[in-house]
């Protein structure tokens, strides 16, 4: 489990799908912190020189050489102080990344629209990944604890470039795993799949489901160039 500012691998490089670079940074942490599946937001700091500190190191290490950058925070970029919104947007000048792919909770919708024209202006193309888990709104609400509400597709479109879906907790259906990645293929730029990481603190998983989706659906999207698929939380290369 994740605990305050972890030692753990920050940085990391991509290069087979969609090829990046990728920095895990920290932020004030994860305003909602009440999914039920997460435990992530433990990794946060409110010490600006802390925080700081920590983030420098971190973009220290990008080379700007795909062009593309993925700045993740443990929560959603507006919870990095300003000081570290700029520092990013300086690494972004500095090194020519024209594409910059953030995460965000979808309650920040309206700051989103206005990060992206603020992005537009710099000249770089923002890509706002965002986790909505499921589309199965009882699943996602009732038993999840996402607090999105009740958007429709559309209405999630018009923020998310690229979601996260989430699969394994206990409660969700093969079937309605499916549905999920084919109306995320189908909708959104791109997907990422996380496979659940079952921990004491967190809700409980469901092992034959996630076996289930292992040998049955696995095999149908490893390829697809517009799915990650993380069957490990440390796949691309960061976190712990
Ligand atoms: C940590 S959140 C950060 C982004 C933003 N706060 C949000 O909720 O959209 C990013 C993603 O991590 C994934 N995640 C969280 N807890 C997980 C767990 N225990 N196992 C696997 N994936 C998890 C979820 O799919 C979530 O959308
Ligand atoms: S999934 Fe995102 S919004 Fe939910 S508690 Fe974790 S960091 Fe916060």
């Amino acid at each position: 489990m994740i605990i305050m500012v972890h030692d753990m691998p920050r940085y990391a490089k991509v290069k087979d799908k969609d090829p990046r670079e990728v920095v895990l940074l920290v932020g004030n942490g994860c305003f909602w912190k009440k999914c039920g599946f997460c435990n992530y937001f433990n990794d946060f700091t409110k010490d600006p020189e802390e925080q700081y500190k920590v983030n420098k190191e971190v973009f220290d290490k990008v080379t700007g050489e795909f062009g593309t950058l993925e700045a993740i925070n443990s929560g959603s970029i507006f919870e990095l102080n300003s000081q570290n919104q700029d520092l990013l947007f300086e690494v972004c000048k500095n090194k020519n990344i024209k594409k910059l792919i953030i995460e965000s909770h979808y309650v920040y919708k309206k700051k989103i629209l206005d990060f992206k024209e603020k992005c537009n202006k710099l000249g770089i193309n923002l890509v706002v990944h965002g986790g909505v888990e499921t589309f199965d709104y009882n699943v996602r609400e009732n038993l999840m604890k996402k607090g999105m509400g009740n958007p429709t597709v559309s209405e999630i479109r018009e923020v998310f470039d690229e979601i996260n879906l989430l699969v394994g907790v206990k409660g969700q259906t093969l079937k309605q795993v499916e549905e999920d990645i084919e109306i995320g293929l189908k909708y959104f730029d791109r997907i990422c799949v996380n496979l659940y990481k079952e921990m004491p603190d967190i809700m409980p998983g469901d092992d034959l489901l996630k076996k289930e989706f292992i040998e049955k659906l696995y095999p149908k999207y490893k390829d697809n160039p517009k799915a990650d698929i993380l069957i490990n939380n440390t796949d691309l290369g960061v976190g712990d």
